[in-house]
């Protein structure tokens, strides 16, 4: 839990709540938020009538999610290790600024296991860091992989920051891009720049596959969504 933003919202997801309230059937689907850090989205999620299920790796921002949003189901999850719940469990999938502390191979891998656990038609609305997050870490650091850099942060001792073809390829399967945008936000002390991208999960669910950051193999739509 981050003293610095847990308890101000960022109400990033706000524009995209027809789309969610489109992609997720309540009941049968529910949405599925990773990284949910204090809760704060996941009790907006609950606000709007979602049903939830919300992972996080740290017992600690689990016990404060579940105060701030008790009625949601709380998982203890590892990113980097296969999501515990069937094909196709999730109607939409949410994850804000919690897929970039991976060495690529892994980062590829939890994509596609949030491909697997989300149904066909369903929706993901994911923040990543940008190469541009020079506020945050994109810069003046030791690099173990392209745009992985050793940060010693407080959430992860590396952090990756994505150019748009590393997004693109990280979703180039089983995914079509419904809106790929980079955004400053405002939530830290410094500005933050990241990647918001909203992705249809298509017919197929592939299983991960070793393909480097920047090996383009689609392009995202230009759909922008309401401002
Ligand atoms: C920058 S916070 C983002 C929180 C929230 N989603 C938001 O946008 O405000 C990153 C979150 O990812 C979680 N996290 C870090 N490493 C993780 C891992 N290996 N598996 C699951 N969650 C992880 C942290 O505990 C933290 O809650």
């Amino acid at each position: 839990m981050n003293p610095e933003t847990a308890y101000v919202r960022d109400p990033w997801l706000d524009r995209w709540l027809p789309l969610l309230r489109e992609a997720t059937n309540h009941a049968a689907h529910p949405v599925l938020e990773l990284g949910c850090d204090t809760g704060i989205d996941t009790a907006w999620l609950l606000r709007q009538g979602f049903a939830v299920t919300a992972t996080d790796i740290a017992i600690e921002s689990l016990r404060r999610g579940r105060q701030v949003a008790p009625t949601a189901h709380h998982v203890q999850h590892d990113l980097r290790t296969p999501l515990p719940f069937a094909n196709g469990t999730f109607g939409s999938v949410v994850a804000s600024l919690c897929l970039h502390y991976f060495a690529w191979e892994a980062t590829l891998a939890a994509a596609a296991e949030i491909r697997r656990c989300t149904a066909p038609g369903g929706l993901l609305l994911c923040r990543l860091n940008s190469t541009h997050d020079v506020n945050h870490g994109a810069a003046g650091h030791e690099e173990i992989e392209p745009n992985y850099y050793r940060v010693n942060g407080y959430y992860s001792e590396c952090k990756r920051f994505f150019d748009c073809a590393a997004v693109e390829t990280l979703f180039a399967r089983g995914w079509q891009f419904l809106n790929l945008e980079e955004r400053t936000n405002h939530r830290y002390e410094q500005p933050k720049v990241a990647w918001e991208a909203v992705l249809r999960a298509t017919g197929q669910s592939p299983a991960a596959t070793a393909i480097s950051p920047g090996t383009r193999t689609g392009s995202p739509a230009a759909t922008r969504p309401p401002q």
